[in-house]
């Protein structure tokens, strides 16, 4: 273990040690969140509650303050911080980072690079999923985001680690400069307009390496998926959303949570070629690097993927619909055809 790790936060468990942070759940489900310090107190109407009381006390135990009032303390979790910590730019949600670390195929040790940083939601999972043998680039347009992601990443792991390096610049312009050619395995791509940087992404991604975006809009993914697709660089993109509901389990009330995050975002990923590769069967598409008139023209429902239905089928439903309405008439004891002349 390094010295990095000894430190605060380094280590989620064992018992709690002076530095960590722990949440505290009080009287009616108050939460604090206190770091533990030498001399700390906690003070609330309720009482006193010296951090001493918590040092060497295992995770999950509960404590009393001065007026006999209980906590339960526990060690925040990964999920717990993110929601929690100050945010500059909206952050990732945890499972949303889940997914995002399977369909990228984040791997100990992997090089990683995202963009942008934003508050440091989702460097704080890569960094944890690549562990001290990988390598993570993180770039960030605004100054003032990455610092906030920064100061996130140094309170939630207790350190600024030594395999993380913090870009301030724009990715398209500034990702060939700062890593080789194909030296990438993995991109994670989190901003309103990712198909900018796909042609640089496609240069610092090693032959079947990953690349993500996480989107809001289907406008979005729709916009780089066309956008992968038409650099003929990378494999056929996929994307999915992932819809979680929370489940409320008391006794016999065993039902799904009324109300639940229903949209966050969309990921759309895929795999770099190797150079000059042409998979079988894939359908190339000019390149679109904005929309114009010319494209609201090629939006027609065969385009947007509606099947289009043949003369004679269409005959077909005509005369399917008109028996149907003839039963209808019967059956309602009109048996009269209806009257154009209204
Ligand atoms: C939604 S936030 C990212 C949130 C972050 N993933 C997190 O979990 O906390 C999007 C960020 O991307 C940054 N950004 C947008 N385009 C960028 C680009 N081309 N290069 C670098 N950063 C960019 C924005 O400044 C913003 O901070």
């Amino acid at each position: 273990m390094t010295d990095d790790q000894e430190l605060a936060g380094g280590r989620p468990s064992g018992p709690f040690r002076l530095g960590d942070r722990v949440q505290l759940t009080g009287p009616k489900g108050r939460l604090h969140t206190i770091t533990l310090r030498e001399g700390g107190e906690l003070h609330t109407h309720h009482g006193v509650l010296r951090h001493a009381q918590l040092v060497g006390q295992p995770d999950g135990s509960v404590v009393a303050n001065s007026g006999g009032h209980e906590y339960l303390a526990l060690r925040p979790l990964l999920r717990d911080f993110v929601m929690s910590m100050p945010r500059g730019a909206a952050i990732v949600y945890p499972k949303d980072a889940a997914q995002i670390l399977a369909e990228a195929d984040i791997f100990p040790g992997a090089t990683v690079v995202e963009a942008g940083v934003g508050s440091g939601a989702l460097s704080l999972w890569l960094l944890r999923a690549i562990g001290d043998e990988g390598r993570l680039v993180s770039f960030e347009r605004r100054d003032d985001f990455a610092a906030v992601a920064r100061a996130n990443v140094e309170t939630f792991t207790g350190h600024v680690p030594a395999n993380w390096d913090v870009v301030v610049g724009d990715l398209a312009e500034e990702l060939n400069d700062t890593v080789a050619e194909a030296s990438v395995d993995r991109v994670v791509l989190d901003m309103l307009a990712p198909w900018e940087c796909i042609d640089a992404v496609a240069e610092a991604l090693t032959p079947g390496g990953v690349v993500v975006c996480y989107v809001a809009t289907a406008t979005q993914l729709s916009r780089v998926a066309e956008y992968i697709r038409g650099t003929g660089l990378f494999t056929e993109p996929d994307a999915n959303e992932t819809m979680v509901r929370g489940w409320h389990v008391e006794g016999l009330a065993v039902r799904p949570d009324h109300r639940m995050v229903a949209h966050t975002g969309f990921l759309v990923w895929a795999r770099r070629l190797a150079p000059g590769a042409i998979p079988p069967e894939v359908k190339r598409r000019a390149s679109k690097s904005s929309y114009g008139d010319e494209d609201v023209e090629l939006w027609t429902p065969g385009a947007v993927g509606d099947r289009q239905i043949t003369d004679k089928n269409l005959r077909k439903r005509v005369r399917e619909a008109e028996r149907a309405a003839e039963g209808a008439r019967q059956a309602s004891g009109r048996s009269d055809a209806p009257d154009e002349s209204a």
